[in-house]
């Protein structure tokens, strides 16, 4: 084969090996990642602007000038400044006694630590504007927002030099995106870990190409093996942003509890739910997700009051290490997760399985 099948143009866009884009909430899976040749980003909402700067001096001091990025959700949901006591007051006595009935029904202890903000339940407006003041601040090479519309400060992180990418799950969306200026777009499917919309990974990047035009699109949703990343590039994307796949690396500062679970179960073990955030939101069943689907539960609540109802639930599992109640988001890829192994070692996996692949279609050698 004459051309590297891999080497697609957001390759060159960024000065990157390998098509492969890792989202974590690790800082050490960021490092590996990006000097293995690949690109990643830190899930910063849940943190503070100091943190935040921290993290991102800690990741300059290992890749050097080497490019990532930096994601935040940014909810239009989110409150102005109401503080976390203003907004659990509003919560209703319904969902609450339900929440009530869940924690005595399973025996869920109380959280031992403080919840970092709440989960995000604690974001608002004030913080996240914060947040994005220290993204601007030190010139993160990409911001990507993963919910909600990043165009209010696009113009100026150009000006920075910046890059900023949007998450989709419409091409709907994705050309409301491109009009307001981003420089990538990740088309991403239902199939996908966490937050995401109602349309499969095969269709909706297939749309958002049709859409794109010279953006770039990058497929997202279920994607953990090199064939994958073969099929996300014959349908035009030119690279695959991928989540669950990182939580089992070595690196990952995920519980040993979980991932060693991630490593044995299936797409079904995982289900579709705004109980966890009031947002669609795909994780692995649990307790606290099944009782919200049973014919009893009540409604869920909108973000961010469902958030709050259910961080202390989270709180407590994680704490106490409770593999019962434990749950995390998860795509329906997760069934080919299925040993740890170190974060360059799943990218070079990725990426000599893709050229495999290529090779066995066209019968010669990439
Ligand atoms: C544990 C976990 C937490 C996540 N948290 C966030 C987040 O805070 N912000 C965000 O934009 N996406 C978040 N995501 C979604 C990922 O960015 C990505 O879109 C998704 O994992 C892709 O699907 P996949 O897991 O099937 O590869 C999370 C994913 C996982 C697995």
């Amino acid at each position: 084969m004459a051309k590297d099948p891999l080497r697609t143009p957001f390759c060159e866009m960024m000065g990157i090996e390998f098509p492969i884009l890792a989202f974590t909430h690790c800082k050490d899976v960021v490092a590996a990642v990006v000097n293995a040749g690949g690109f990643a980003v830190l899930g910063e909402a849940m943190h503070t602007p100091e943190e935040i700067e921290a993290d991102i001096n800690w990741i300059r001091s290992r890749v050097g000038d080497k490019p990532f990025g930096i994601d935040l959700v940014l909810p239009a949901s989110a409150p102005g400044a109401e503080s976390v006591e203003d907004i659990l007051a509003k919560i209703p006595a319904e969902q609450k006694a339900f929440a009530d009935h869940i924690k005595k029904k399973y025996d869920v202890p109380d959280p031992k630590s403080a919840e970092a903000l709440h989960q995000w339940g604690g974001l608002n407006q004030e913080i996240a504007r914060a947040q994005i003041d220290v993204i601007l601040d030190t010139k993160v090479p990409v911001f990507v927002s993963g919910l909600g519309s990043p165009a209010f400060m696009i113009p100026a992180a150009h000006e920075r030099g910046m890059k900023v990418f949007g998450l989709v799950g419409k091409a709907r969306q994705a050309e409301r995106e491109i009009a307001s200026g981003v420089d990538v777009v990740i088309a991403q499917g239902y199939d996908a870990a966490g937050h995401t919309g109602n349309i499969g990974t095969f269709s909706v990047v297939g749309e958002v190409c049709a859409v794109a035009g010279d953006i770039p699109v990058i497929a997202a949703g279920g994607i953990t093996t090199g064939k994958h990343l073969a099929a996300a590039l014959c349908l035009g994307a030119q690279g695959v942003w991928t989540g669950t796949q990182w939580l089992a690396s070595r690196e990952s500062d995920v519980d040993m509890i979980m991932k060693e679970k991630l490593t044995k179960i299936t797409a079904d073990d995982t289900t579709y739910s705004k109980s966890v955030s009031g947002f669609p939101m795909r994780v692995t069943k649990c307790p606290w997700t099944e009782e919200w689907a049973s014919k009893d539960a009540p409604k869920t609540l909108p973000s961010p009051y469902q958030m709050l109802l259910s961080s202390s639930y989270t709180q407590a599992a994680n704490d106490h290490r409770r593999e019962d109640l434990m749950y995390d988001a998860a795509g329906q890829g997760v069934r080919f997760v299925t040993e740890l192994k170190p974060a360059r070692q799943i990218v070079f996996d990725m990426v000599e399985e893709a050229l495999e692949t290529f090779e066995a279609i066209t019968g010669a050698e990439a």
